[in-house]
């Protein structure tokens, strides 16, 4: 277990927003023993060390449930350490790893290893999704009961969607009952074939392969014809990236079809266009590749109407090297730990679409719900994890200085508006005004 700081500090002057309790008031934090001690109206008298954070929003830990750190196997591109250095750069205390790992995280032999690992070298609290195949080979489904058992929050075919109905059904059943979502990478293979970004006019204009928003929308409805077929399924949307998709999702639920649906999406889908490739290149090749600008309004009003409930990075580090064999041969990925917050407010509130409490909820208490997570929410006894943001933070995008091993990101060089000030978890500042706290105990 990581250390907690066992000395007392108060945060005081801080916007305190929590969406778990509506609470979005100027207040003090008062943080003991590694937990919340309490919180109460600001100008009281604090206890132990006085931190003043007058100017700034003070929320739970945020959270990212989309996240590949790439250990094991692929080091050369992210590990336990470097990912979750940047995950609390970018404010995050709690993320879950992804499974497409070398090799997969699909039995519990493995996920005891990577905990291990987790323990003595990660930065803030990781949960580990499991592989929906076993060795990720999409034949036969891993062993759900054990893997949740080990400490799984739930199960993923990220990168490798499931191929049948069939086992989607079977996946859905194995989960039925847990409470636990399956969490699925929308993607008919039939329909994506070889495209390596949208097909659509920078595809044509490029002349390389492009891959159908069909594809995203025709694996929905496959899955939700699973879903449909047992009782108590429950189905969460990846990084969904296209307007028939939140459209569709969105009927399924408003008439009762398939109700219990959530979807996440990550920023580059309301941010950016296929333009984006035109720019960066391989920089900006990812899977679900980005779209059109109507994909792009639709993703960003579902996430401001709440059709979508969940914003995730999907931070995906490759390596230059693999970056630069061009767009046909580059991985798809890109890193978002360090720029998401900073997306997020740039694009959502300082637009005026969302109030801070409202995109907080989705990166927090929303994602926690989902998985059952103990986080997201700030109130006295709770875990002492809390993000203090300065969402007036002018900065631009340096991928050189980026904690992640990954420099894959199509914003590099952009200016953005917000920023995690501090992370602290389990009581100890991990960030502090900006810089990681290399005298952290981990
Ligand atoms: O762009 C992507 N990169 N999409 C995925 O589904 C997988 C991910 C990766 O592992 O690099």
């Amino acid at each position: 277990m990581h250390q907690q700081n066992t000395q007392a500090f108060t945060l005081t002057g801080g916007r305190v927003i929590d969406p778990a309790s509506g609470r979005d008031e100027l207040a003090d934090v008062a943080v003991a023993e590694g937990k919340v001690a309490w919180i109460r109206p600001s100008g009281g008298g604090p206890l132990g060390e006085k931190v003043p954070v007058d100017g700034l929003v003070v929320c739970p830990g945020l959270i990212d449930i989309h996240v590949h750190l790439r250990q094991p196997g692929f080091e050369h591109k992210e590990t336990v350490a470097t990912g979750t250095q940047a995950a609390v750069a970018g404010g995050f205390t709690t993320i879950c790893c992804m499974p497409n790992t070398n090799p997969p995280l699909d039995r519990p032999q493995r996920i005891t290893r990577l905990q291990q690992t987790i323990k003595k070298q990660a930065w803030c609290n990781v949960y580990i999704l499991g592989a929906a195949t076993v060795g990720n080979q999409r034949r036969e489904l891993a062993d759900f009961g054990a893997l949740l058992e080990t400490g799984c929050p739930s199960i993923t075919d990220d990168a490798m969607p499931l191929q049948s109905t069939k086992q989607m059904q079977e996946a859905l059943q194995k989960l039925a009952g847990t409470g636990r979502p399956f969490m699925a990478h929308l993607e008919d293979e039939e329909l994506s074939g070889d495209g390596v970004i949208n097909a659509g006019a920078v595809s044509q204009q490029l002349q390389v392969p492009g891959q159908d928003s069909l594809s995203e929308v025709a694996a929905l409805r496959r899955w939700a014809q699973a879903a449909n077929s047992v009782k108590q399924a429950r189905l969460h949307l990846l990084h969904v990236s296209t307007a028939q998709t939140v459209a569709e999702a969105k009927t399924l639920r408003t008439d009762n079809i398939f109700s219990r649906l959530t979807l996440e999406t990550a920023p580059h889908y309301f941010c950016l266009t296929e333009e984006a490739v035109l720019e960066s290149g391989a920089d900006a090749k990812v899977n679900p590749p980005l779209r059109t600008e109507h994909d792009r309004k639709a993703i960003l009003q579902a996430v401001i109407d709440g059709d979508i409930q969940i914003i995730a990075t999907d931070h995906a580090p490759h390596t230059p090297q693999e970056k630069a064999q061009g767009l046909i041969d580059a991985p798809p990925g890109l890193v978002g730990l360090e720029t998401c917050l900073g997306l997020i407010l740039t694009h959502l509130f300082h637009t005026g679409h969302l109030s801070l409490s409202d995109i907080l909820a989705k990166m927090t208490y929303n994602p926690a719900r989902l998985l059952g997570l103990p986080a997201g929410t700030l109130k006295s006894g709770a875990p002492a994890d809390i993000t203090i943001i300065d969402p007036y933070k002018q900065w631009v995008v340096d991928p050189d200085r980026f904690y992640s091993k990954g420099r894959n990101t199509p914003f590099s060089a952009q200016n953005l508006t917000g920023q995690a000030w501090g992370t602290i978890r389990g009581g100890q500042f991990l960030m502090q005004e900006g810089k990681l706290r290399k005298d952290a105990k981990l």
